[in-house]
């Protein structure tokens, strides 16, 4: 038996879903979108939603539609995707990385308070791995500084506060449909927001700053005329082969969020007994959309001086598990730590402890709705055979 690390769920309503535009001929930014962007904007319960290409572009749209500009800095956290920190430099800002809490992956909401300088403009929170980021401390330090929030909730998707929906807190959630993510439309990504002034320059600038889409024109009364382009913007468009996919996944997403559930609460139970390996945390009044199942390897408890020896052991097991047939993966990487940051702002290691050791001890393990009871115990089995072992 191989178990890969993700699988999205395609039935006969997908394979059906992706003909329907190519059968109408409209396949970019059409019909098939807008309703895409309808039942997104009512699950989350947010007044407008944007589609994009990804939750790269979705971000980056985000952010340029909320004025970032060279010289202003946003507080990101340093344990997370790439992405979350390069649409700050995409515009010339500057990203100031803050370290994370390790029990939940989230940023370090303490540290984030000291971050903010007369520069600051916004946070983005990430809502890492499916578990909202601490969003009441996040929104505090935002209106005690006048900043904005845009969330980062590529991995959002099912995460809630007391039955709030991520992406509905700041002043906008960006999400992913990448296939690592609970829905997929291939490549993808959604803007959400309560404000209709900042969701109407997004829709423009999606599409080079256009005053009207081409579908808006094309229905009108004169087609023939073409839309002026006040602003400088970008082609983000989504095709409306990916809209009619991400409907057909929607169709699903109750299903999809309450298997993912399940799968996590069985790896819960049965790695209760390896007291060498942290499961996720759920705080009190949080859903977690289990994006990822991301565990801690601590034998021992992290510290800079044990972090290299326990990340190589973490690696052994890894690589059992690979040869066992066994996907695993590291939760995500430390961007600040990335080349491109190091060098660019003089970063290291112990700038940023802890999500040092978060990229070298986390541990994420197979995940996806279809998992069945076997496969699970087959994971958990072959992670104690190789740690017993002497992995
Ligand atoms: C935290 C985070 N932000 C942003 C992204 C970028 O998403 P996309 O691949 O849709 O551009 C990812 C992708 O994995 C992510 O994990």
């Amino acid at each position: 038996m191989s178990i890969p690390i993700t699988k999205p769920v395609f039935g006969p309503e997908e394979l059906r879903a992706v003909q329907l535009p190519l059968e109408t001929g409209w396949i970019v930014q059409g019909p098939y979108v807008k309703t895409f962007e309808d039942r997104f904007a009512a699950f989350v319960v947010a007044s407008q939603a944007v589609a994009t290409t990804s939750c790269t572009t979705a971000l980056h749209l985000a952010l340029a539609a909320l004025r970032v500009a060279p010289g202003d800095e946003v507080i990101v956290p340093a344990f997370t995707w790439v992405a979350t920190a390069n649409v700050v430099e995409y515009l010339g800002g500057r990203p100031v990385f803050c370290d994370i809490d390790l029990e939940t992956f989230n940023i370090d909401v303490d540290q984030m308070a000291s971050l903010v300088t007369p520069r600051t403009v916004g946070i983005i929170p990430v809502h890492l791995f499916g578990l909202c980021a601490d969003m009441d401390a996040v929104g505090r330090v935002a209106e005690r500084n006048g900043l904005w929030v845009v969330e980062d909730a590529a991995c959002g998707f099912g995460a809630r506060i007391r039955g709030r929906h991520c992406g509905t807190f700041g002043t906008c959630g960006c999400f992913s449909f990448h296939p690592r993510k609970a829905i997929t439309t291939g490549e993808g990504g959604m803007i959400t927001t309560a404000s209709h002034e900042l969701a109407a320059l997004a829709v423009s600038l999606r599409d080079h700053g256009a005053t009207e889409s081409d579908l808006a024109r094309h229905v009108g009364n004169a087609p023939f005329r073409l839309a002026d382009y006040p602003h400088l913007g970008y082609n983000f468009r989504m095709t409306d082969i990916q809209g009619a996919l991400g409907c057909a996944q929607m169709d699903r997403a109750e299903w999809i969020l309450a298997e993912r559930t399940r799968v996590a609460r069985a790896y819960d139970e049965r790695l209760e007994p390896f007291d060498w390996l942290s499961r996720p945390v759920v705080p009190p009044g949080f859903d977690h959309g289990y994006q990822s199942y991301v565990c801690l390897f601590r034998p021992d408890a992290p510290t800079s001086a044990n972090v290299e020896r326990q990340s190589e052991r973490r690696d052994e097991l890894m690589a059992a598990l690979e040869a066992a047939g066994i996907a695993t993966r590291p939760g995500t990487h430390a961007a600040a730590l990335s080349r491109y940051y190091r060098e660019r702002y003089s970063l290291e290691p112990s700038c940023f402890a802890r999500a040092h050791m978060a990229e070298s001890l986390s541990l994420s393990l197979p995940l996806f709705p279809q998992m069945t009871d076997a496969e699970i115990d087959l994971v958990c089995s072959s992670l104690g055979a190789a740690m017993g072992a002497g992995a």
